[in-house]
Formats: structure tokens, C-alpha cells, sequence
């Protein structure tokens, strides 16, 4: 056995000390005979990268369905794989070796994050990768360097991206881990799949997987198809889907489920962030815009003593949110759960090898189960409209729900679940009332309720044991003409001061130029300015409290009138008086009839911004929308072809080059 970092033990490969990863040429411990004719295409690994679920979710889908195409799949987050030993113990374990080929077949579903990064759980692997090719692993994803290794030639790799064309680097860690894996002698069994999160991602995913995944896969490693028949009958036999835990109801009063003293072993990763947040009160929450806007913008303040990690200034504070109790009550009213009693979890069901990992924590109330822990309000996946029409006793609900679920019925989808933003809630209690399932069932099929990220807009200097965060609440009207409220933004609008809220740190790439002299440009529309206040109050600390000569601070912000939701204006004068803030813009863009953007603003300061970043080193922020950043990209592009006399792609090279130096860093969100 062999010890990995976080503890885990896990069965070493023979042999494999040596500097080849995985090269044990012995298959004694590969699936034998028998299960060979269980798995006419042997085993099939497939690890993800997923920041909020969406690929972990999509791989599941894989192992749900491997047996039905003749595959025995194992599922792996990219976490467990921090270490060359871990690809050697893990990947290259003996019994995911095809006893055929003795090597490895691997599916790789990533996402892209952060400015065309890993997700946090890819990490590691992604800086595998670059650390074989022989680049350097510190910031942002690099797509330069030299092939020269072996370290994966024992694996036949495929690669599924998921991103939005939305963000600049579309779909870069797909792009990078497909490439990088050829350049480190793996073999592509298949051309790159990419899924667009911008318009039809599952839709995508799908035609992949079956189009693509499985016909290759069976092609390549199926001897002949009659081999899947039997699994394909056997796969399609059970109409609902393996209940992954058991639970069982536990006394009333014996709930205070000790989040933080679990067994770190026994938690999933992918929901480790209820288990590792603390509880920290609120100090502060007022209104920033004014009453006549109509809409709502809170500047927050939550005591972070308690937090382990301390932060940052600009970092991202992840904050979990809590479910409306008229959503929760309707959950269980619909599915008549008693909302009082409580529940611990028990080891999985199904099958007997998988470890057991907790969810979430437990023992907990039904009410806190479906307040904290589920999704019960963004429309679901058609993958999981499926699963639910397994649960309805009425036809025309199942046969609605099936068709939903469907290639054919994607409109209908788009129109019930998508526009009219329906989620698990609605169907349950609305559109398909005819659903029936156990507590147990719903455990099992109800995705995990995620965190929110927000960008924090305080000095960790000034500030050491308060973040402040700047949250605009979102809010509109349904299809049906009724409010609504986002769930994190409607949770925290309900908190009052002295109320606890659960939250975690999370590094950002805003980071004030180790030089103190060097001049930095901010742009930063809406909310956008939060982490430009947090770099004022940090530049502002640096000059007034440890003497520092610091350079030019340039702002860009932008809001729709300055009676209505200028944010911070009062302290945006006071660091004008004060000296910090050389040069503040604001674009009003209802203050006119054409609008004013702070695009307009900056591309009128051409020449001086282009001065300011190529002779005197500025460095560049943006936050705030996508869209906006993809107009300031555009803008800062057309300035370096004006004044810097480059073309579209020197311009983009200049700023691609710019990122990874951190000089140039966007946080943008839709
Ligand atoms: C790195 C990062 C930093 C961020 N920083 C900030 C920040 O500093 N400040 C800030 O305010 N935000 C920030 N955000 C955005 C923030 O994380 C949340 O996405 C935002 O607050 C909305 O969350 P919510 O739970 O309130 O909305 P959700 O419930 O998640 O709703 C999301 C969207 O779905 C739609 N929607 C929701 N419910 C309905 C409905 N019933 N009917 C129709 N449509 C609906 C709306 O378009 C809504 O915008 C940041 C995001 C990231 C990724
Ligand atoms: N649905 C919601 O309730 C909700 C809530 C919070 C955040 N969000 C999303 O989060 C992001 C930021 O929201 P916010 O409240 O901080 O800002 P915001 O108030 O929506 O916008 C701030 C300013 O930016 C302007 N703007 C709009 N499009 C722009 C563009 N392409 N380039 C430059 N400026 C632009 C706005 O102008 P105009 O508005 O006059 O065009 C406004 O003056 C947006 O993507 C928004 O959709 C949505
Ligand atoms: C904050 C944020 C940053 C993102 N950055 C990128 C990006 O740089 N490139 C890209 O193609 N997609 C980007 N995306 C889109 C995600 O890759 C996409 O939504 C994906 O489906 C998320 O998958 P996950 O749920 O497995 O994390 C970003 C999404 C968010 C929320």
C-alpha cells in the first residue's frame, strides 16, 4: 500500500518505483476471464475537472452507462491526482490496465475557469502536465513548450472541454490537456469534443457522447458488438437509478451535525466546501443605491475571526447559500417529507467497492437537508427530468417529462424548464405532481446546491478580520409575472446584522503590483468595483500607513446615473482628496441618450492609457459582466493598434503575455 498526501492508501504497482509511470508489465491483477465477458471492452477511467458540477455530473453519466456499452468505469477527481506517484498508483492501478493492450484508456471531462484556468479540483494535474512538458507551473494556463517525455505512453486518452465562448480563452484546459497529452506520448483515441455553455452544453455533450464516445470506444476496443448485447439488456432492465447512500432517520435533537470534525477521508471532494466553511456573523449590511433605482446593491461586512485561511485583498469569498423556506416547504409538501425529522447517511447502497463519501453533512433535519444542500430552484439537466420521469405514477407526466428529456424534445425543454426557469421545486410541486420518491431517492438524484463567489472589496491589510463584499441582488419577474429573487442574493438580502452566514476564501488573480511604484489602471463598471475599492484601500494603506511612494491609480467605473447606483461615491472623493485615486472616469450611461460606457471613456485616454501600460508598466484589472469585458478587450486591443502600432493578433500576444505576467487580470462573471 502505498501513502498518499491526504492520507489515502491505495495499492501500489509492482515495479513501479521505476521512472515510467504505470509499467508494470504483469496483468495478474487485471479484470480476468470472467469479467471480461461482464466487460467485453474492460475498464475505462475517466477523471474530471469541474468547478461547480457540471462535469463531475456529465462523468457520472459515463459510469452510469459503461456497463450498457460493455465498459467497467471508474470515476476519478482530478484532486486525488496531486503527485507522479498518484498517476502511477492511480491511473496506472493494475486492475484498470486492459489485460489486452496492458495500458491505460482515460476520458478526460474538464472545464475552463477563471481566465482560461484549471478548475481548483484540476490543478494539480494540469500542473503535471506543464511540469512534464517542461514549462513552468506558476500562473495562468500556458500553451508553449516543448514535448519531451514518455510519461504517458501507456495511455489512450480522449478529451471532452466544457467552456462558454462567452470568456476570452474558450475552452483552454480542454484545448491544453488534449494537446499536452499527445505531446506526452499518450494516444488520442479521438479528436478533441468541446461543449458550449453559452448555448447548448448538455446538448453538445450528448451528441458526444453518442455520437462520438461510445461508437469510437466500441469500435476500438470491442472485439464485436454481439459482446455489449447482454450488458445492453441487462443495463436497460432497471428503469430507475441506483440509490448511491442509504439513510436512516435518527432522534430529533441529536442534528448539530459537527460539520468540522468529519473524517476528511470520508468527504466527497466536490462537496467538501460544506464541511470546510465557517459560520461568521454579519456586521454590516446597508443599501448603496439610492431608493429612486429600484434595484438593490448591499455593501455587506462579515466577521472573519473565526475563518482558518486568512485573506487576501480583491480574493473571492464563497458564500453558501440557503434556500427560501417557501421552496423547501413545497419540496416537501409535494413529496410529503416530513421536514422535522432527521436523517444520518449510511454507507452506499449499490455497490460494495466504492468507498463510502459523504455529501454533506450529516445527521441534519429534512429542512436543513433541502434548505443547504440541494438545487432546488436552476432548471435541471435533461439528464436529471429523465431520472425524475422514472418517479411519476401518471402517464402524461412521465410520457412530458420523457419527451423533455429527449433529443426531439429539446423545445418543449427550452420553453417548460429553461425559459420559464423552472427547477426540481416547480416540477415536483407544479409540473409533474404525480412524482413519487423516497427521501432516500431524492438523496440520490438532487444536485448539490453550489456556492457563490464574490469578489471581496476590502484591504486585507486595512481590514484583517472583516471582508467586505459588494452584492447586487438579483431580481426580476418570472414568465408568470410573480418575483423572484437569486437564491445566494435573496438569502443574503433576508440577513440582518448578528445573522450567520456560511463562507469560505478563495484565492483570486488580483494581485497589487510588488513594486508599489508602478501605476495601475482599474476598470470596473456595476459591481465590477468591488475589488477595485479593496486594491484602493490596499494602494491607500501602503502610502498612508507604511510609507510607500506609490504610483499612478487610475479608476474606470460605470453605473447608470449618478442619482441613482453610484456605488461608493463618497469614498471614491475621499480617495481623490486623500491622493490615492490620480484619476477617476465615470461613465453614466442613462445620463444621455446614447449610451456611455466606460469602454468610451478608456478609448478616449488611448494615448495616455497605452503610455501608462507599455512605458511605465501599468498593470491592468477588470471585473464586473462578461460582456463588458469582452468590449474592454476589445478596446484595449484597438488602442495598442492606434498607439502601439499592432496588429489584431501582436495585440492579442501583447496582452496574452501581459496575463501571465498577472499585469493583465479579468474577473468576469454573467
Ligand atoms: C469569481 C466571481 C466573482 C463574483 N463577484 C461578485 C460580486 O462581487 N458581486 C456580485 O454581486 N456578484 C458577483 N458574482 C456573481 C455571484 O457569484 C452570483 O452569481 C450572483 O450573486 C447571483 O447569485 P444568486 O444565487 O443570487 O442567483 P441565482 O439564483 O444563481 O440566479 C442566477 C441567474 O439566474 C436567473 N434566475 C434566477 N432565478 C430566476 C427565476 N426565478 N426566473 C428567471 N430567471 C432566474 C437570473 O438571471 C440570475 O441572474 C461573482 C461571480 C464570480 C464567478
Ligand atoms: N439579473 C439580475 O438581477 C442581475 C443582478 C446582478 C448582476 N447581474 C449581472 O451581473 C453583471 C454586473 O451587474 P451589475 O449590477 O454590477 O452592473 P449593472 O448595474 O448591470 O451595470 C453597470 C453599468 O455597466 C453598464 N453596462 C452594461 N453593459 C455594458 C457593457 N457591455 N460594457 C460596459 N458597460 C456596460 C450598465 O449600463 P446600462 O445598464 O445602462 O446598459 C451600467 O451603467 C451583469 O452581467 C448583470 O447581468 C444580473
Ligand atoms: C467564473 C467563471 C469563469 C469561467 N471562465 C471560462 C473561461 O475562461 N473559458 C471558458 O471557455 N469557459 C469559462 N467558464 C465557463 C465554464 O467552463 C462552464 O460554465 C462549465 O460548464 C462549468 O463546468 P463545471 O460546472 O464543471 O465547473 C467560466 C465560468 C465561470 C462561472
Amino acid at each position: 500500500k502505498a501513502k498518499l498526501t491526504n492520507g489515502k492508501t491505495v495499492d501500489t504497482i509492482p515495479g513501479s518505483e521505476q521512472s515510467v509511470p504505470g509499467a508494470t508489465e504483469s496483468c495478474e491483477n487485471s479484470l480476468d476471464d470472467e469479467s471480461f465477458d461482464d466487460f467485453p471492452g474492460g475498464p475505462l477511467t475517466v477523471l474530471y475537472g469541474s468547478q461547480t458540477g457540471t462535469s463531475e455530473a456529465f462523468s457520472n453519466q459515463i459510469q452510469e452507462q459503461g456497463h450498457e456499452h460493455g465498459f467497467k468505469v471508474r470515476l476519478i477527481d482530478l484532486e486525488d491526482i496531486e503527485t507522479d506517484d498518484h498517476v502511477r498508483d492511480i491511473i496506472y492501478s493494475p486492475e484498470y490496465l486492459d489485460p489486452k493492450t496492458n495500458r491505460v484508456k482515460v476520458v478526460f471531462i474538464v472545464s475552463t475557469y477563471g481566465e482560461g484556468e484549471p478548475t481548483d479540483n484540476a490543478l494539480n494535474f494540469f500542473n503535471i502536465l506543464k511540469s512534464k512538458l517542461g514549462i513552468a507551473t506558476d500562473g495562468p494556463c500556458g500553451m508553449d513548450g516543448v514535448a519531451d517525455s514518455s510519461f504517458f505512453e501507456k495511455m489512450d486518452y480522449m478529451v471532452f472541454g466544457l467552456g462558454n465562448k462567452q470568456y476570452e480563452h474558450f475552452n483552454l484546459v480542454g484545448k491544453f490537456f488534449d494537446s499536452a497529452l499527445e505531446q506526452l506520448s499518450a494516444k488520442r483515441i479521438v479528436e478533441l469534443g468541446i461543449g458550449d455553455d453559452d448555448d447548448d452544453l448538455e446538448g453538445d455533450y450528448e451528441s458526444w457522447k453518442s455520437d462520438v464516445l461510445w461508437p469510437t470506444l466500441k469500435a476500438k476496443f470491442v472485439d464485436n458488438d454481439s459482446g455489449t448485447e447482454k450488458c445492453i439488456a441487462e443495463a436497460t432492465r432497471a428503469s430507475k437509478p441506483n440509490l448511491q447512500y442509504s439513510l436512516k432517520y435518527v432522534p430529533v435533537g441529536n442534528t448539530s451535525s459537527s460539520t468540522n470534525e468529519t473524517d476528511l477521508d470520508l468527504i466527497q471532494n466536490s462537496s467538501k466546501f460544506y464541511f470546510n466553511s465557517a459560520n461568521c456573523p454579519i456586521t454590516v449590511s446597508r443599501e448603496l443605491r439610492s431608493s429612486a433605482d429600484g434595484g438593490s446593491t448591499l455593501h455587506m461586512e462579515i466577521d472573519v475571526s473565526k475563518v482558518e485561511n486568512r485573506y487576501h485583498t480583491a480574493d473571492n469569498l464563497a458564500i453558501l447559500p440557503v434556500n427560501s423556506s417557501k421552496v423547501v416547504e413545497s419540496v416537501a409538501t409535494a413529496l410529503g417529507f416530513d421536514l422535522d425529522a432527521a436523517f444520518v447517511l449510511d454507507a452506499p447502497l449499490s455497490d460494495s467497492d466504492k468507498k463510502f463519501q459523504l455529501p454533506f453533512p450529516s445527521p441534519c433535519t429534512v429542512a436543513d437537508y433541502l434548505g443547504k444542500y440541494c438545487d432546488l430552484v436552476s432548471p435541471p439537466r435533461r439528464s436529471e427530468i429523465k431520472i425524475l420521469s422514472n418517479y411519476t405514477t401518471d402517464p402524461v407526466e412521465r410520457s412530458n417529462l420523457e419527451f423533455m428529456a429527449s433529443k426531439e424534445g429539446k423545445e418543449e425543454y427550452d420553453s417548460q424548464i429553461i425559459s420559464s426557469y423552472n427547477g426540481i421545486a416547480k416540477i415536483v410541486s407544479e409540473l409533474a405532481t404525480s412524482i413519487n420518491m423516497s427521501l432516500e431517492e431524492f438523496v440520490s438524484m438532487c444536485p448539490r446546491l453550489q456556492p457563490r463567489y464574490y469578489t471581496i472589496s476590502s484591504s486585507s491589510s486595512m481590514y484583517p478580520n472583516s471582508v467586505h463584499v459588494t452584492a447586487s441582488i438579483t431580481a426580476g419577474k418570472q414568465t408568470d409575472g410573480s418575483d423572484y429573487k437569486g437564491v445566494c442574493t435573496g438569502h443574503l438580502s433576508s440577513l440582518a446584522v448578528g445573522d450567520i452566514c456560511r463562507v469560505f476564501v478563495r484565492n483570486s488573480s488580483f494581485r497589487l503590483p510588488s513594486d508599489t511604484s508602478k501605476p495601475v489602471i482599474m476598470i470596473g463598471p456595476g459591481t465590477g468595483i468591488a475589488p477595485m475599492r479593496a486594491l484602493l484601500q490596499e494602494r491607500s494603506y501602503q502610502k498612508l500607513v507604511e510609507k510607500e511612494s506609490i504610483g499612478r491609480n487610475v479608476l474606470y467605473y460605470g453605473c447608470k446615473a449618478r442619482h441613482l447606483d453610484y456605488l461608493y461615491e463618497s469614498e471614491l472623493d475621499a480617495f481623490q482628496k486623500d491622493g490615492i485615486l490620480d484619476e477617476l472616469h465615470v461613465a453614466f450611461s442613462r445620463e444621455q441618450e446614447e449610451k456611455v460606457y466606460v469602454q468610451h471613456l478608456l478609448e478616449n485616454n488611448g494615448c495616455d492609457t497605452w503610455n501608462l501600460i507599455d512605458k511605465n508598466g501599468a498593470s491592468v484589472f477588470v471585473c464586473g459582466g462578461t460582456r463588458m469585458g469582452h468590449d474592454v478587450v476589445k478596446c484595449l486591443s484597438k488602442i495598442a493598434s492606434e498607439f502601439g502600432g499592432l496588429g489584431e493578433d501582436d495585440a492579442k500576444s501583447y496582452f496574452d503575455k501581459l496575463h501571465k505576467e498577472g499585469r493583465f487580470v479579468q474577473e468576469l462573471w454573467s
